[in-house]
């Protein structure tokens, strides 16, 4: 069996595929486009795919003999679902392991942007730190404040145990409520999308990207959030109306925003770049060691398990 990986993976996991013949492309830095993964994988039975790859039903229907597209990531919104439903063509992805990094990720973005790490660690490079200050870099407390998630699934709700930790009140905007153990647990309300950016001193967003969320925070939801909140996204940069973003950020609509994802990665907005409240990060949420290596054991558990034809393969998503 012929397997394309769009990337080298950390760890050894592809070692495990040694009967087959395994071609792990590399790209340099241009995006990859439909043609490359078509002619790269025009005669695979499997692609361990990116998030960056774009998997369209030009890529699938150009790739005939695909059987299993593993997906190294939890998010799939790169990826025809329907089309690979239509072609037999299994898709899996990683979830669960990357629940944890992802969540420690937003934490970090939102502590680094409620305490304004990245200028205070530019001053003291600059020599700037002279003296003792009573009033250089004050952030915001997070005790007492209130933290909305917008999407408790696994992420949401990892994110939202260590906010219970640092002291912070829990709202959550969801189509549908989440199970009332969850709930009572994180002493978290449902309330509408509205509400909690009413009420929220920080807004994590951990939704998919979808028809529905695309956008979801634009220049209507800044006007709704307080001049004091902090905006952090680590799930899909097209959640967020990127130049309302910017807008925002510049007018003082909110305070700061962490952000590990983009509208139209790898690009960023330029005027992100010049702004001093904004927290940014080359998507990094599930970047640990740990986790990256055992991400590449799933896809590779998911590619073996539809060689040998078993019925049930684990991560499926489509
Ligand atoms: C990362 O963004 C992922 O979806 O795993
Ligand atoms: C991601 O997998 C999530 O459910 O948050």
């Amino acid at each position: 069996m012929k397997i394309v990986v769009t990337r080298d993976l950390p760890g050894t996991a592809l070692e495990e595929l040694q009967d087959h013949r395994v071609e792990v492309l590399s790209f340099g830095d241009a995006p990859v486009t439909e043609e490359d993964l078509i002619a790269a994988a025009s005669d695979a039975d499997a692609l361990i795919s990116l998030l960056s790859d774009p998997i369209s039903r030009q890529v699938i229907e150009g790739c005939p003999r695909l059987r299993v597209i593993a997906q190294y990531a939890v998010g799939h919104d790169n990826i025809d679902l329907e089309a690979a439903r239509e072609n037999d063509v299994v898709v899996t992805n990683t979830p669960d392991v990357l629940t944890d990094a992802t969540a420690d990720f937003a934490f970090a973005l939102l502590l680094a942007a409620a305490r304004k790490i990245l200028p205070a660690d530019r001053s003291v490079r600059d020599g700037r730190f002279t003296r003792w200050e009573t009033d250089r870099f004050l952030g915001m407390d997070l005790h007492g404040k209130t933290l909305g998630v917008v999407g408790l699934g696994r992420i949401g709700a990892a994110t939202a145990r260590r906010a219970i930790g640092f002291g912070m009140h829990i709202v959550y905007h969801n189509r549908s409520r989440v199970n009332p153990t969850l709930e009572r647990f994180l002493s978290a309300r449902h309330v509408s999308l509205t509400t909690l950016l009413k009420e929220s001193d920080v807004v994590t967003l951990h939704c998919n990207l979808n028809p529905d969320s695309h956008h979801l925070i634009d220049a209507s939801a800044f006007e709704r959030m307080k001049p004091s909140a902090i905006l952090v996204n680590t799930a899909r940069g097209a959640v967020v109306d990127e130049e309302a973003l910017v807008k925002a950020l510049a007018d003082g609509q909110i305070a700061a925003a962490g952000l590990d994802v983009f509208e139209d990665e790898p690009s960023v907005h330029a005027d992100l770049l010049n702004l001093d409240n904004v927290v940014l990060a080359p998507h990094l949420g599930s970047a640990t060691l740990d986790t990256r290596s055992r991400m590449a054991e799933m896809c590779v558990e998911a590619v073996r398990t539809v060689f040998e034809g078993a019925e049930k393969v684990p991560y499926r998503v489509a």
